[in-house]
């Protein structure tokens, strides 16, 4: 079966899943089975193009490259939802900014996908936050399925890993470090660069989310947390009910000083399912060199799981960026395609 792609949310995610598309065209076949087409293509800034027989990615990423725009390609007018129906696209990739108050517009996107049978496969982690349960439904209902591996750790299979790689094992806990942005900074800080230069930086490389405020108070690790504790505990932990302190008060010298007794600063989000209360926790800790969240630099994430069966798991990789979470997109349609 032909997938034929619709994507919602052309930034540099969007733009990062079109070009490895276009790559690897042939690999993907070859390697995996997976054939495509990419009929639809929807972004505020940049417009929206469609073609039920399959666009020309090519000369699509040639207009991004030269006018950051679909300019040269013919322009499809309609609504969203008319032209996922008219496109016959069979998945959605949904790749819009995280609101994390609304879930829009991803929400929208995802319900008028799924309520045709469309299966979907989100980076965006306002819809999986806030309406975990409904959409879950909603694929059910109409035969669809939901993926949403690039909602944490970007393209890194956590989720893929709780589900199927620890599958008959029991999570007793979970800590590790789940926000790329903070990480990033907290890294440069430690080589004395200033939290102002550090942020600025973690935002041209396209880690930081729109409004990195939600990076910096651990408001985007927290919500991390709130889909973890869904997924792996069934648990509603609203993201206002995570304990939660971020790094706007961390500073150089507090950075060195930690240095200087052997320690590392981190920002460690966690589940401790441990006790009869699952706590969910976001906080920057002073960690010795010696744990292996220590020596975890940059927009790098890990996680370390503690199970039942298999004791400690430990997975690291990229935490962010638009390559590694255009990624998470491909992975998931390679996986919904089996
Ligand atoms: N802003 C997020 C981070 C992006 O820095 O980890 C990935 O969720």
């Amino acid at each position: 079966m032909i997938n034929k792609i619709a994507l919602a949310g052309c930034g540099n995610v969007g733009t990062a899943l079109l070009e490895i598309l276009h790559e690897k065209k042939d690999e993907l076949r070859e390697k995996y089975g997976f054939e495509y087409k990419v009929v639809l293509v929807s972004d505020l800034m940049k417009g929206v193009i469609m073609d039920p027989e399959g666009l020309d990615l090519g000369a699509a990423l040639e207009s991004v490259r030269e006018t950051r725009t679909f300019e040269k390609l013919p322009r499809a007018e309609g609504s969203f939802e008319e032209l996922l129906e008219r496109s016959g696209a069979t998945v959605l990739a949904e790749g819009t900014p995280t609101n994390l108050k609304t879930g829009e517009p991803g929400l929208t996107h995802i319900r008028a996908a799924l309520s045709r049978g469309i299966s979907v496969t989100t980076t965006n982690k306002g819809p999986i936050a806030l309406a975990f349960d409904e959409l879950t439904e909603l694929a059910k209902a109409n035969g669809a399925q939901l993926s949403y591996e690039g909602v944490v750790m970007s393209g890194t299979p956590l989720i893929d890993m709780m589900k199927n790689g620890v599958a008959g094992c029991s999570v007793l806990k979970l800590e590790g470090i789940l926000n790329g942005t903070t990480n990033f900074m907290l890294t440069k800080m430690g080589e004395g660069m200033e939290y102002g230069a550090a942020l600025a930086e973690a935002q041209a490389l396209g880690y930081a989310e729109a409004d990195p405020t939600g990076d910096v108070e651990g408001w985007d690790a927290a919500v991390k947390v709130s889909i973890l504790a869904k997924i792996l505990f069934g648990a509603d932990v609203p993201v206002d009910k995570v304990e939660r302190t971020g790094i706007t008060k961390v500073t150089p010298p507090q950075i060195e000083e930690a240095k200087k007794n052997g320690c590392a600063v981190k920002l460690l989000a966690g589940l401790d399912a441990s006790s009869s209360r699952l706590r969910a926790y976001v906080e920057p800790k002073e960690i010795p060199m010696s744990h292996p969240l220590a020596s975890i630099n940059g927009a790098t994430n890990a996680i370390t799981v503690t199970t039942d069966n298999l004791g400690d798991v430990t997975l690291i990789g990229p935490g962010a960026g638009r390559k590694e979470t255009g990624q998470a997109l491909l992975g998931d349609m390679i996986r919904m395609s089996r």
